[in-house]
């Protein structure tokens, strides 16, 4: 299924990595610091992009976890193999709303950056609630707030215009119809950290 995000996604890959400042990476730091990600744990990465998140996750999984990137947007996808030879990072090319895993597979989803672009949210929450095991934690991440995020996508126009996190009712009826359970928003100038616990 051709999704127009995709081809907009693909034209970005090859500035991608520019886009981030020092700053950027240093408070992504911090708040991939404050997940509680464990030694040996599975990764789910979803809208990986080029994999800005790869380095900080694959360091606290160790050898013995993996992180996987999921991204649609084959030139993202080529990018983020490239940059991370690593034997605990897998990149797939698949759509957040159909993911290729099988039930109960990662203990934790993250989706940075991403999960406005989704074209077909309430799927792409239905889909990480299968793959993630019982009590694992999915979190929706910006450095930015959800106002903010949406004047961002305004002034870029085209193809992401009307991309936005949806308001926090609508989200939590989102999380709680798949089954999601915990669910904890933040959302201030600066950061937008939305969270919560799978209950199968
Ligand atoms: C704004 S970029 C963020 C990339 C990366 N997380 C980062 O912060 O550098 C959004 C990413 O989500 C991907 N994306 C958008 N819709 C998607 C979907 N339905 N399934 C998988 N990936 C998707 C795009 O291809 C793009 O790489």
């Amino acid at each position: 299924m051709h999704d127009k995000h995709q081809e907009f996604f693909d034209l970005m890959a090859a500035e991608w990595d520019l886009m981030f400042t020092a700053e950027d990476l240093e408070r992504l730091s911090h708040i991939v610091e404050s997940l509680g990600v464990e030694a040996g744990s599975d990764i789910l990465d979803l809208g990986c992009g080029t994999g800005i998140l790869f380095d900080m996750l694959r360091r606290k999984v160790g050898g013995a976890g993996t992180v996987t990137g999921v991204d649609f947007s084959f030139q993202m996808v080529r990018r983020a193999h490239r940059n991370f030879p690593h034997h605990n990072v897998n990149v797939v090319d698949a759509d957040a709303s159909d993911l290729p895993f099988d039930d109960d597979t990662f203990d934790m989803a993250v989706a940075f950056s991403a999960f406005p672009h989704f074209t077909h949210q309430q799927r792409a929450i239905d889909e990480t609630h299968r793959v993630l095991r019982p009590d694992a934690k999915f979190f929706i991440i910006h450095l930015i707030s959800s106002r903010e995020l949406a004047e961002v996508h305004h002034e870029m126009g085209g193809v992401v215009e009307h991309d936005a996190i949806p308001p926090e009712m609508k989200l939590r009826k989102m999380f709680n119809s798949s089954k999601f359970a915990d669910v904890s928003i933040k959302d201030h100038p600066g950061l937008y950290l939305a969270s919560a616990i799978n209950v199968k």
